[in-house]
């Protein structure tokens, strides 16, 4: 079986990253992860990361002139890292349309899309008094929050939720969506 190279993008704590290199260690999972990288060096998935034996990279936006640098560094690395697609786990920073042009890349996002796309989406969807909530993940398109669906996890929302509780439970659901959407997309590479 041939495993699509797979890189990580991550700003924070990474528990979908981390949900993503523990599926990848199964030996008949579709894909390998390659490499973590974060664009700061304070996101608590890089020690995760590199507990777990995977290579971890920092590339921190200010340092490389701005966001044109920064995804110059980024396409350097993937490209010598032969990378096929590009996971998105928490990743606070919007690529430009060029980029996604030239990178495939999924992304997960708290929310049944197209419902709530951006920020805040638990609260959001809590003032709205939404039954129902959730998580996608999408594969990246120039336009934030958008692009194919590639899979949805719904949770119902339950008397006495808040946000924390609210979001505690989607992100549950999203370790086990995000591994087993990549296992769909890479099927699509394959
Ligand atoms: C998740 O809720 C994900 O849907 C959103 O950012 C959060 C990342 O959490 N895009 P983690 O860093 O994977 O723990």
């Amino acid at each position: 079986m041939r495993r699509i190279e797979t890189a990580i993008l991550i700003s924070g704590r990474g528990s979908n990253m981390a949900a993503l290199i523990e599926a990848a260690r199964a030996p008949d999972y579709p894909a390998r992860i390659r490499v973590v990288i974060a664009d700061r060096t304070d996101a608590g998935g890089l020690a995760l990361a590199d507990a777990a034996g995977v290579e971890t990279l920092t590339i921190a936006p200010k340092a490389v002139g701005g966001r044109p640098g920064f995804e110059a560094a980024l396409d350097a690395a993937l490209t010598a890292r032969a990378v096929e697609l590009i996971c998105l786990a928490g990743f606070m920073r919007i690529l430009s349309a060029d980029f996604v042009g030239r990178w495939r890349a999924l992304n997960i996002h708290p929310s049944l899309l197209p419902a709530y796309k951006g920020l805040n989406t638990h609260a959001r969807a809590l003032a709205d008094g939404a039954r129902e909530h959730g998580a996608t993940v999408h594969w990246v398109a120039p336009e934030l929050d958008s692009g194919e669906i590639v899979a949805q996890a719904r949770v119902p929302v339950l008397p006495g939720d808040d946000p924390e509780r609210l979001a505690q439970r989607v992100l549950e659901a999203e370790h086990a969506l995000y591994p087993a959407a990549l296992r769909a997309a890479c099927r699509r590479l394959a």
